[in-house]
């Protein structure tokens, strides 16, 4: 009898060893047709990426901790890759669905991501991060739900709507990248922002007068910094990438390319419609005052005045945690305390990083696994570049486990930047103007900054984090404008223990896709 249980014991742990799932909690699963289609999302008919005929895809819905398993099969005539933003896939960046980690999934081939959604809550969402397919949609929203018993620092809202919101080219994808981002050029300014993939008047929420609604706002576009109002009507912000926040009352919200915002909206005015408004911010050299254009979605019943002066108000520099709500333990997260731990090493981000990763054949996670020599080496990142000519000879920076870093970005254009960790959340320290110097930590947000996955940095300004490697990986740090991004301004962390124990880190999936140089590799010992 004894033995017996020792053995089922013991299956147990290889399954949740061997699949990267924890086999305790509950398992959903999705299966995902990628095609082309037509959508209209300005009125013109383009091709369009859709998931299961739809776009934006299908929403995930999941519960901390839940399993996802999720079947994505390839109908384009291109190579395909998802990514999960903000999902933190704990010992797992197998998952990560990034050039760096995956093989794309080839034409008329599939790959199934198997995702804990350990420990996390709050508003995310997923993208197609290869060969720029995000220009043609391919993204949905992702909403992690706190568990039963763990209490949410607001009362139940009567509806939870998710608002993806970002910029619109006319132009194919495939136009914008061979014809522009391939020759070194700019890409034009987009023709149009959208909200759940529609454009003007496209898109209705409809609400009670009198009750209370969850907003959750992500700038899935490409290039461009929006800012979120809905007419009349204060946005009271709840969450930030995960963070439960303190509640501020806001007019408007700025939302950087990658960041996703919660917020509370009471319908507390005269029954009719209002606008709810996304306008571009920042696109043109630094002038808030000035969107260029506007995209408005009727939300009926919703209330009120006249539009009136719109308020700007920065957020970044003043969201801050809640230190008294639970998240997604019972333990508040204030419990860590970020601000007393002194980082090891400050890593300055200070040139613009623009390294060619187009060339590489096998993806960096493989070789490194597999130790496939000449893919990438390690380390040549400088923690301090100098001057503005920095350029990166590799893209991997090396990082121990287990390693507390400061990270200071420097943003010497006239453009806002946005940058994000994947595997990671951390703490945005503080932002400012000018250069950063050690002086600068003096006014850091010791106590109660938000946790986070994108920061923006604004123009020729700093923005520091702080960021606990406890996350054995290869992650992807990335700007998050689509067109950076393509042309190589990202690199990747290698979160390393020499332990090379399964207790930090998943082993490589059975099905993992093996490309270039790892192409015929095994994946398991025979
Ligand atoms: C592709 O789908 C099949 C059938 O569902 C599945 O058995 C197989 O594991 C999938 N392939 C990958 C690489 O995930």
């Amino acid at each position: 009898m004894r033995e017996c249980k020792l053995l089922s014991f013991a299956i147990v742990l290889v399954l949740f060893l061997v699949n990267g799932v924890n086999g305790e909690d509950p398992y959903r699963f999705f299966t995902w047709k990628i095609t082309y289609g037509d959508i209209y999302p300005l009125g013109v008919k383009q091709q369009g990426i859709l998931i299961n005929g739809q776009f934006p895809g299908p929403q995930i819905d999941a519960v901390t901790n839940d399993n996802l398993v999720i079947s994505v099969f390839n109908y384009l005539r291109e190579p395909f890759l998802i990514s999960w933003d903000g999902i933190q896939q704990r010992r797992n960046s197998w998952q990560d669905g990034v050039y760096g980690t995956n093989c794309p999934i080839l034409p008329g081939k599939n790959f199934t991501y198997n995702i804990q959604v350990k420990d996390q809550i709050g508003s995310f969402f997923y993208f197609p991060s290869f060969l720029f397919h995000k220009a043609a949609g391919g993204f949905g929203g992702i909403r992690i739900w706190s568990r039963p018993k763990i209490p949410v620092p607001f009362p139940n809202p009567a509806g939870d709507f998710t608002v993806l919101a970002g910029d619109w080219y006319k132009t194919n994808h495939y136009i914008l990248r061979r014809s522009y981002l391939e020759f070194g050029r700019n890409l034009p300014s987009p023709d149009g922002l959208l909200i759940n993939g529609r454009g003007w008047n496209g898109y209705t929420f409809t609400v009670d007068q009198g009750r209370t609604y969850r907003f959750r706002i992500s700038n899935v576009g490409l290039t461009t910094s929006i800012n979120f109002r809905i007419q009349g009507h204060k946005l009271k912000l709840v969450e930030v990438e995960g963070s439960h926040t303190l509640q501020n009352i806001y007019d408007s919200l700025d939302i950087h390319l990658g960041q996703s915002y919660s917020v509370l909206v009471t319908a507390d005015q005269p029954v009719q419609d209002y606008y709810v408004v996304v306008s571009s911010r920042f696109t043109l050299g630094y002038s808030p005052q000035q969107p260029f254009f506007t995209t408005a979605i009727r939300a009926r019943e919703f209330q009120v005045l006249s539009l009136g002066v719109l308020a700007h108000r920065l957020l970044g520099p003043s969201a801050r945690q809640d230190l008294s709500a639970s998240g997604p333990r019972p333990n508040p997260q204030g419990s860590y305390h970020y601000g007393l731990i002194k980082p090891a090493r400050t890593i300055m981000l200070a040139t613009l990083l623009l390294i060619s990763m187009g060339s590489r054949d096998t993806p960096l996670k493989l070789a490194d696994y597999f130790k496939i020599p000449g893919v990438f080496s390690v380390g040549s990142i400088p923690t301090n570049p100098t001057g503005g000519s920095g350029y990166l000879q590799t893209s991997v920076m090396h990082a121990n486990f287990r390693e507390y870093v400061e990270i200071v970005f420097q943003n010497w254009e006239d453009t806002v930047q946005s940058w994000h960790i994947d595997g990671y959340s951390f703490f945005v320290m503080g932002m400012d103007g000018g250069q950063w110097t050690p002086a600068s930590r003096v006014r850091y947000n010791l106590r109660d900054t938000v946790a986070r996955s994108t920061t923006q940095v604004y123009p020729r300004s700093w923005t520091a984090i702080y960021v606990a490697l406890d996350n054995v990986g290869m992650w992807n740090v990335r700007s998050e404008n689509w067109a950076r991004q393509y042309l190589g301004q990202q690199f990747y962390l290698r979160v390393y223990s020499p332990a090379n124990s399964w207790r930090d880190e998943y082993p490589i999936p059975r099905n993992a896709r093996l490309c270039g140089r790892a192409r015929g590799r095994r994946t398991r010992p025979l």
